[in-house]
């Protein structure tokens, strides 16, 4: 431990402790280890019960904090960045002084597109420096930007472009899959026609052009009547630099959209102040991650481990970060992690549970592991997808290093529980996500709201109200989306949609969700979408989508669906149809693949169809079937049927006997 983390006298427990009883203090504290251009008063504004904010008073530019800072600081010529792209063979780095002014200059870029403070930029780009170039610039001036995964349809674009209105779209000519190139342009000009182009607000589409991939803004001039279309690279030589604009705490600095229990994506709005205090404090107490230091986190910038520790926490730490274009897997083999760490001597490897598992499905005895020098490595951190006991040890075998589970979602920006290392490193307990984060007052509620945290007992975990600096601020357009989806089910609280209990020593063991969210491969999916997908089809009368066991990606969307009477399609054809419906409205990466058409679906008598009952009947989990059932003989049915055809993620057709 470096002298600077002994600013937790009394280890994790007084930290915490002080966190819940002194929230100003605490708090007020860690803002002192951020620029602000005028410096909050006070910590928490506490407007209601449902309504707080924090840093009130107080503007920074979170640019700044995470750039011009560390140069003015003398740390202009440490990488900031180091890209390193397996798919193309090749590495750039760009310190903070090469990464600052880059950074300028887009915004410069964007200034002249007339974006102004408030303006919403959507960000559609791989893995590439310029989606975080672009990201900083927004925040340099004010935009909100709004990333979209790369892996996401033309129609997921379209329905974010029509929430969040941006002004200008921010593109790449695509990315590279190991098995093709994902030309992005037409996906774009796609997602602007269903918008109908005029309608959609849009002024410009700035796009990054690739060597790799064909396309190119030239491509698509005249393409759109009132849209123009740029080439980045000519727009960022002629632009003047920009520099940071003072902003409101509370000013927000990016939606990212994160699915819900319905089809329609929830916009999760993030501050500018509470973020880059909860960050700054995060690197530095739980990662231990901090000036000069290298962490290496295998996400996607589209995801929020992508924002948060990919793109804004190592900047805003002063560190470097590793911007990793490939797979764990395949590009070009199971040791491309093991490699990227001998490289850059990374202290720290963040990644989710599912690579994990792809790289032990392959060399399970890490032999890719002994032909690479990992010293430099302190600790791997896991998060998006429960931790498989069994993949934690071999991972801590393997590596020789703490292996950190840290539970989070898209909404809280930060871990809500993790093991501190920064902090003093707590005893480890494969299975458990460790215990509270400082800020997160966690709690087990039942079915009717009622407090019963205690060791052993399942419930809801909610977190108390006001939740600490870095989670939401709101939903995209609509305080009473928020309000409804995550403060009413339980008053005072707010509802994190997961499952779980404390043990003895107050370790948390998330179980899954409670809603109709699914996680494949540590995306969070909503089965309501893909629902709404699957009825488009001619032949689908009803259907059910759940998430059932996977092996390599923890869960995977199983779809059953009753085809209408009279439908003459082959029951082949159906099923084909789906899964390529899938992929074109929402995307590859739903990796929807299994179809299963059924005479009839479990219901009960009011017509609520049996999909957790059904997800146990496939993951051979026991079950009780409800007394409101319509027909008991239906799962019977699906039982026999399932027990003979449902295994291995292919597209499975199965008729059941009536
Ligand atoms: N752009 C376009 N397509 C993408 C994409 C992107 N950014 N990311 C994934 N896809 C596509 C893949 O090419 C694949 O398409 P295919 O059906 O034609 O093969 C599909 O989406 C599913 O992709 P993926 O879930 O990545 O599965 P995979 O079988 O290719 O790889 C793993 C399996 C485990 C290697 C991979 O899922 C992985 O690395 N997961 C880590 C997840 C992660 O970092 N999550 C972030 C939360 S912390
Ligand atoms: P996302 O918003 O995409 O990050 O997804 C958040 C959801 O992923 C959580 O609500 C959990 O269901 C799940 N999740 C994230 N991290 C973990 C973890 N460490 N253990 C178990 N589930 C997790």
């Amino acid at each position: 431990m470096t002298p600077e983390h002994v600013a937790s006298p009394g280890g994790y427990a007084a930290t915490r402790e002080r966190s819940l009883s002194d929230r100003e203090g605490f708090w007020l504290e860690a803002a002192e280890q951020v620029a602000w251009s005028t410096a909050p008063a006070q910590a928490l504004e506490e407007r209601a019960a449902d309504d707080w904010s924090w840093f009130s008073g107080g503007e920074l530019n979170v640019c700044a904090n995470a750039l011009d800072r560390h140069v003015e600081a003398g740390r202009g010529d440490q990488a900031a960045i180091i890209y390193d792209s397996a798919v193309t063979d090749s590495v750039r780095r760009l310190t903070y002084r090469q990464l600052r002014d880059r950074v300028a200059r887009f915004a410069g870029v964007l200034r002249d597109q007339g974006v102004v403070a408030g303006d919403r930029v959507l960000v559609y780009c791989p893995m590439v420096p310029e989606a975080a170039v672009a990201m900083l610039a927004c925040a340099r001036i004010g935009a909100i930007h709004s990333v979209v995964f790369g892996g996401f349809a033309a129609n997921e674009l379209a329905v974010r472009i029509g929430d969040a209105r941006p002004k200008v779209i921010v593109t790449s000519s695509g990315g590279i899959e190991p098995n093709r190139v994902v030309e992005y342009l037409p996906l774009v000009r796609r997602a602007l026609e269903i918008c109908d182009d005029a309608a959609s607000g849009v002024q410009a589409v700035i796009v990054h052009n690739r060597a790799q991939v064909p396309g190119s803004a030239a491509d698509y001039s005249g393409s759109t009547e009132s849209i123009a279309w740029i080439d980045w690279l000519t727009a960022e030589s002629e632009a003047t630099p920009a520099d940071p604009v003072p902003l409101a705490a509370d000013h927000p600095l990016y939606i990212l959209y994160t699915s819900g229990t319905t089809g329609s994506p929830k916009g999760i709005v993030r501050d500018s102040g509470g973020y880059t205090v909860a960050l700054t404090w995060a690197m530095r107490h739980i990662f231990d991650v901090g000036p000069g230091e290298t962490i290496f986190t295998a996400s996607d910038v589209g995801w929020v481990v992508g924002h948060s520790f990919i793109v804004y926490g190592p900047l805003l730490a002063g560190a470097t970060t590793v911007i990793y274009e490939g797979k764990p897997v395949g590009t070009p083999d199971p040791g491309a992690f093991w490699r990227v760490i001998d490289d850059y001597e990374a202290k720290v490897l963040f990644t989710a549970p599912t690579a994990l598992r792809a790289i032990r499905r392959e060399d399970p005895e890490l032999s890719q592991l002994r032909t690479h020098d990992t010293s430099s490595l302190r600790a791997l951190f896991v998060a998006g997808e429960r931790m498989d006991p069994e993949t934690w040890h071999w991972a801590r075998d393997g590596l020789q290093v703490p292996v950190i589970d840290n539970w989070w979602q898209t909404e809280t920006g930060w871990p809500i529980c993790a093991n501190p290392l920064g902090i003093e490193q707590l005893e480890m307990k494969p299975g458990s996500t460790a215990v509270p984060m400082p800020g997160f007052d966690v709690r087990i509620l039942d079915g009717a709201g009622n407090d019963v945290t205690e060791p052993g007992v399942e419930g809801n975990i909610a977190l108390k109200l006001p939740l600490p600096p870095g989670a939401l601020l709101e939903v995209w357009g609509s305080r009473q989306r928020f309000i409804d989806s995550y403060l009413t089910a339980f008053p005072g609280y707010y509802a994190t949609g997961d499952a779980g209990f404390f043990d003895d020593d107050g370790y948390l063991t998330v179980l899954g969700r409670t809603d109709d969210v699914i996680n494949v491969a540590g995306h969070r999916l909503s089965t309501g979408s893909l629902e709404e997908v699957l009825t488009q089809h001619h032949a689908v009368a009803e259907c059910a989508v759940i998430g059932v066991a996977d092996p390599l990606k923890g869960q995977r969307a199983a779809g059953f669906i009753t085809l209408k009477h009279g439908s003459l399609d082959a029951h082949e054809h159906v099923a084909a149809d789906l899964v390529r419906l899938v992929r074109e409205q929402i995307g590859p990466v739903a990796s929807f693949r299994d179809v299963t058409i059924v005479e009839r679906l479990p219901k009960t008598r009011s017509g609520k169809i049996l999909r957790k009952t059904m997800r146990q009947i496939v993951d051979g989990e026991s079950y009780t079937v409800p007394a409101t059932i319509e027909d008991p003989a239906v799962i019977d049915a699906l039982i026999a049927a399932l027990s003979t055809t449902f295994s291995a993620p292919t597209t499975s057709v199965l008729t059941l006997p009536r």
